[in-house]
């Protein structure tokens, strides 16, 4: 147990599969899973732990924001001794060329936040993904025929802003759009000498203005997680 996951720790997988609402890791257990556990509860940030076609996998919350997915991914790798944590998310578009609904694969994420300071120092601003996992990920995609895009996004720490300079990060950093968690997962990851990945659905458009309801949210959403449970089977 640790302070914030009260699972035993035989009863997180090797892999975990990490959307940020909890309830969302819920609905992939109920929907996708045989035998799932509930194994967390703690702040009601649920884990669950079962099989998907007879590979074994756990799917917990992150909460929303880097403190939070700091913590979780933290603990998990270290002190249960998880070797992958593969995101699940939703991101803003800083370009008119992104569609909703379109798929990311994040190969690296920049970020302002002192989340990396903070931790151990670091002041890199550029994280990555971890290569063998996004290899897995392309692999799984292309057998279930689903495109996926390439890119470097934002990682912020402010989803309220006066003023947005999304623009500046698209045009000096090619930041394609922004979520709020990779950047310390991936800082996370590195320093634990673990492996991280993320996945986004694209929900709204900074751009275009154009936004997702959460009802069509939930179907499209389908497909990412089909692509991340289809690439556990693949590690
Ligand atoms: N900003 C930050 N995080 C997000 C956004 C956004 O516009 N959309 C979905 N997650």
């Amino acid at each position: 147990m640790t302070p914030h996951i009260e699972a035993n720790k035989e009863d997180i997988a090797k892999t975990v599969i990490m959307p940020g609402d909890p309830l969302r890791a819920k609905f992939i257990a109920e929907n996708y899973l045989e035998d799932a556990k509930l194994v967390n509860q703690v702040r009601g940030m649920f884990a669950y732990t079962g099989m998907y076609k007879d590979h074994r996998v756990t799917v917990m919350g992150s909460g929303m924001g880097m403190p939070s997915i700091g913590i979780y991914s933290y603990e998990l790798y270290k002190e249960y001794d998880v070797d992958q944590i593969i995101r699940i998310g939703t991101a803003g578009a800083y370009t008119k060329d992104l569609n909703l609904y379109d798929l990311l694969l994040v190969q690296k994420c920049f970020s302002e936040s002192s989340y990396g300071r903070s931790q151990n120092g670091s002041e890199e601003m550029m994280k990555e993904s971890d290569f063998s996992l996004n290899f897995h990920i392309q692999e799984a995609a292309s057998e279930l025929g689903k495109h996926l895009t390439i890119a470097t996004i934002h990682s912020s720490d402010v989803f309220y802003k006066e003023n947005d300079n999304f623009q500046e990060l698209y045009q000096k950093y090619g930041c394609l759009a922004c979520e709020m968690e990779s950047f310390a997962l991936f800082h996370n990851a590195k320093v634990l000498g673990k492996k991280a990945a993320c996945l986004l659905t694209i929900s709204d458009n900074l751009v275009t203005k154009e936004e997702t309801t959460s009802i069509e949210r939930q179907t499209a959403l389908k497909d990412m997680i089909e692509l991340a449970l289809e690439t556990v089977l693949k590690l």
